[in-house]
């Protein structure tokens, strides 16, 4: 039995961290443009760093729900018919125990220098005036987060993954974001049976062979349940 789990900023809501696209989200007060762009970074890098750097600090105050932990015990009963791709930058999913994991839009928590590309690791505030410490220029060090516009991480291999998959589950995803939101069509293509397990309807919803609503923290321990009796 092949899993492919594709989570959005919704199955990290339950742990105090904001979503995008809801009310109160996190790109209210800040333009996509602003700070999730090369060209918004290019020409505020300070502003653009302080957004992240207010997440990173964010990431110290909460903790994995019961929908990252209940992945975990999936992942070791499949084994390597499992597999994570979220399109967050938090690290709950690691800290809840997730291995075989893809970071697609990449992660807070690493670094990147736009002049010589080496990604490093990144527990603190980023500043424009940062010099690398590898190529010691400065202006140029920015979160390892990938940008609209910007080609996601680990696409061959999410690909390959879509078509053996049995069972392709969207959690807490508005499915909006390509190339995310044709996954499931991609799985379904292949022959996957695809589940929505989502707070509210989206826009892919009608794709989905099974919608299970509710929140995260509730529904998807009942799912892995469900599924490691199957
Ligand atoms: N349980 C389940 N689903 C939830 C919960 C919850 N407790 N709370 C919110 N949701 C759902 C919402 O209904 C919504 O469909 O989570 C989804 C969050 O959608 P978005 O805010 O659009 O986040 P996401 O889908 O992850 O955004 C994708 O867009 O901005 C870019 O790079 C950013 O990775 C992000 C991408």
């Amino acid at each position: 039995m092949n899993i492919v789990i594709l989570t959005g900023a919704g199955i990290s809501a339950e742990s105090g961290i904001r979503t995008f696209r809801d009310e109160d989200g996190l790109w209210e007060g800040y333009s996509v443009d602003q700070v999730a762009t090369k060209l918004g970074f290019g020409a505020n890098p300070e502003l653009v760093n302080r957004f992240y750097n207010l997440r990173r600090r964010q990431l110290a105050e909460v903790v994995p729900n019961a929908a990252h932990t209940a992945l975990v015990e999936l992942e070791e009963k499949l084994g390597n018919g499992f597999l994570l791709i979220t399109q967050n930058v938090d690290d709950l999913h690691e800290r809840a125990g997730s291995h075989r994991l893809i970071h697609m839009h990449g992660e807070l928590l690493k670094s990147r220098c736009t002049w010589c590309e080496i990604i490093s690791p990144c527990d603190g505030d980023l500043h424009a005036t940062d010099s690398c410490r590898k190529c010691r220029r400065d202006m140029g060090m920015r979160p390892d987060v990938v940008w609209f516009g910007e080609t996601p991480y680990e696409l061959d291999r999410i690909g390959k993954a879509l078509e053996s998959a049995d069972i392709f589950i969207a959690i807490g995803t508005s499915g909006i974001v390509e190339p995310a939101s044709r996954f499931s069509i991609k799985a379904k293509v292949y022959g996957a049976k695809t589940i929505e397990v989502n707070l509210n309807e989206t826009s892919k919803t009608s794709e989905f062979d099974e919608i299970i609503r509710g929140p995260a923290s509730e529904t998807v321990p009942a799912l892995v349940s469900r599924l490691l009796q199957s």
